[in-house]
């Protein structure tokens, strides 16, 4: 594991995107696992950013979301879909051929779980999945608990997940009780993951990672030992791994 402390924002959304844009300038066609929330927001501004100066640079990348809530399609403003239209795509433009992202609205959840476990393979697999983390140590919505050994599935969502996503999406709305998340194991066949841990409530989830010891009740233990996990973590949050 290697871990960049950042001392501010702009520290860390550098090196954020440096790594993403590093990835991509080595392989261009990519395979990528993007993720949501108020940690990434920073890093997807500087890729829009990039994308102005370069558009050829995600010409050929191809994108998969971690998550989705289940119920919500891609227009409604609440999904991830829609997030990251609106923190990429609609600045990249990639054609549809190149993204393939959770339908939170499909008909039937179980067959659009296998559907988009068999869009992973056929791409062949993860190059990069890029994660925030739960305070409660989650990674995408693999929330405490939950087996490590799943492919992508419908979760409970825990009122603490809940409660932190109406925060940064800056809602009133009741947030959806269920969702669906790519599996743990998933994320640890990604060949590269880049793991964004910002904020102070981070501190305990962190510390879990940092311990070195596999844990189901801290779902970020499963990424101990990948051989090639980079964590961006902001300096603050420092004591916990001296
Ligand atoms: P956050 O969410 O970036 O909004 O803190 C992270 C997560 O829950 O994965």
């Amino acid at each position: 594991m290697r871990i960049q402390w950042c001392e501010d924002a702009i520290s860390f959304d550098t090196h954020a995107a440096g790594f993403v844009l590093d990835l991509l300038a080595g392989r261009p066609e990519a395979v990528v696992a993007l993720p949501t929330g108020g940690t990434p927001a920073g890093m997807y501004a500087r890729l829009r950013a990039a994308g102005a100066v370069n558009p050829a640079l995600f010409s050929r990348a191809r994108w998969f979301d971690l998550d989705e809530y289940v119920g919500l399609g891609a227009s409604h403003p609440l999904s991830f879909a829609h997030f990251l239209h609106v923190h990429l795509f609609d600045a990249i433009a990639p054609q549809p051929a190149q993204v393939r992202l959770l339908r939170g609205n499909a008909a039937d959840i179980e067959t659009e779980c296998r559907d988009y476990d068999q869009a992973i393979e056929s791409a062949g697999g993860l190059d990069l999945a890029i994660l925030g983390l739960g305070a409660n140590g989650h990674i995408a919505f693999n929330e405490p608990g939950s087996p490590w050994h799943l492919t992508t599935h419908g979760v409970e969502l825990s009122e603490q997940t809940r409660a932190a996503n109406a925060a940064w999406l800056r809602t009133t709305e009741d947030i959806p009780g269920l969702g669906l998340t790519m599996s743990i194991a998933t994320l640890r066949q990604a060949r590269n993951i880049l793991l964004l841990v910002s904020g102070d409530s981070k501190r305990w989830a962190l510390q879990s990672l940092l311990a070195g010891v596999e844990d189901p009740a801290w779902p970020v233990t499963s990424l101990i030992g990948h051989p090639r996990l980079t964590v961006v973590a902001s300096a603050q949050l420092r004591s916990v791994g001296d």
